[in-house]
């Protein structure tokens, strides 16, 4: 058992090779025997492909990044030809680069990016939500590797999804809060989103909800209208008034 694991854990540590039929890929950081290219966000990864020419005229090389073709400048297309992922984003999660024969696609090689990275979860918000308004509290969990627990506080203790009259999904890249009739007794307080990653430990996100007074919605356009009209009315009156006691000035 022991015996199995060193060639692939040397294989981890050193620049690492992925071979088939005569082109062969290089990367930095190295890649597992599996092809996988261990990175994180932020990071560099250098691959270089190489090709044992048979003849100097068909050695020209093709990088693709999932199936689309990688511009290269012209020396960089004899072997070695080297691309530099740098910074990888969240985009590369899972991308897949081939490299090979400009003459014959099927002398080729590929690495595999598995980017790892924490749910996005920091900071504060404030949240102001009327009375018997619907309240939505969302927490973006996406990471990889996934993380294994989300746990939602009010106070600073775990919430009660039937007294508080709360729903809770979690659709693996967010988890959502949510109450139908927000009640200021059940509902003010102070949230917290706490996300658990196998890899990067714990992140948060805290959530202050204010529960303000309900306001009485009035019908504005149709009394707007109303007041309009109950001023002409008067302005007309005093007008046609005004003509009246004038000819009696005359
Ligand atoms: C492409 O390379 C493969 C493997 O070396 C070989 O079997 C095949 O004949 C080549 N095809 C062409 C069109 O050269
Ligand atoms: C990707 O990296 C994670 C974290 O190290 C690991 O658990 C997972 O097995 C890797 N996936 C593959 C396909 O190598
Ligand atoms: C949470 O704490 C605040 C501040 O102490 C308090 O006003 C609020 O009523 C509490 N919320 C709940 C649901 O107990």
């Amino acid at each position: 058992m022991k015996l199995m694991l060193i060639p692939a854990l040397l294989c981890g540590l050193l620049h690492c090779a992925t071979q088939a039929s005569g082109v062969t890929i290089e990367s930095v950081p190295g890649s597992g025997l599996d092809g996988f290219i261990q990175t994180e966000l932020e990071e560099t990864v250098s691959l270089t492909c190489t090709h044992e020419a048979t003849s100097e005229d068909d050695s020209e090389l093709v990088w693709l990044r999932n199936g689309a073709l990688v511009s290269l400048n012209e020396v960089n297309k004899k072997g070695p030809s080297r691309v530099c992922i740098s910074p990888v984003i969240l985009d590369d999660r899972e991308a897949i680069f081939t490299c090979h024969l400009q003459g014959n696609a099927s002398v080729s090689a590929s690495v595999v990016l598995n980017v790892t990275y924490p749910p996005s979860l920091n900071g504060s918000e404030v949240v102001t939500v009327e009375e018997e308004a619907t309240m939505v509290l969302l927490c973006d969990i996406d990471a990889h590797p996934q993380v294994s627990a989300v746990v939602w506080t009010l106070n600073g203790t775990e919430v009660d999804l039937k007294a508080g009259r709360f729903s809770l999904t979690n659709d693996g890249l967010t988890s959502k809060l949510s109450t139908d009739k927000v009640q200021r007794s059940l509902h003010e307080g102070t949230y917290s989103c706490m996300a658990e990653s196998p890899m990067y430990g714990s992140r948060d996100k805290e959530f202050t909800v204010d529960v303000t007074d309900k306001t009485l919605k009035f019908p504005l356009y149709p009394m707007i209208a109303g007041i309009v009209v109950v001023c002409l009315t008067t302005i007309l009156a005093v007008a046609s008034r005004w003509r009246k006691i004038v000819k009696c000035f005359k």
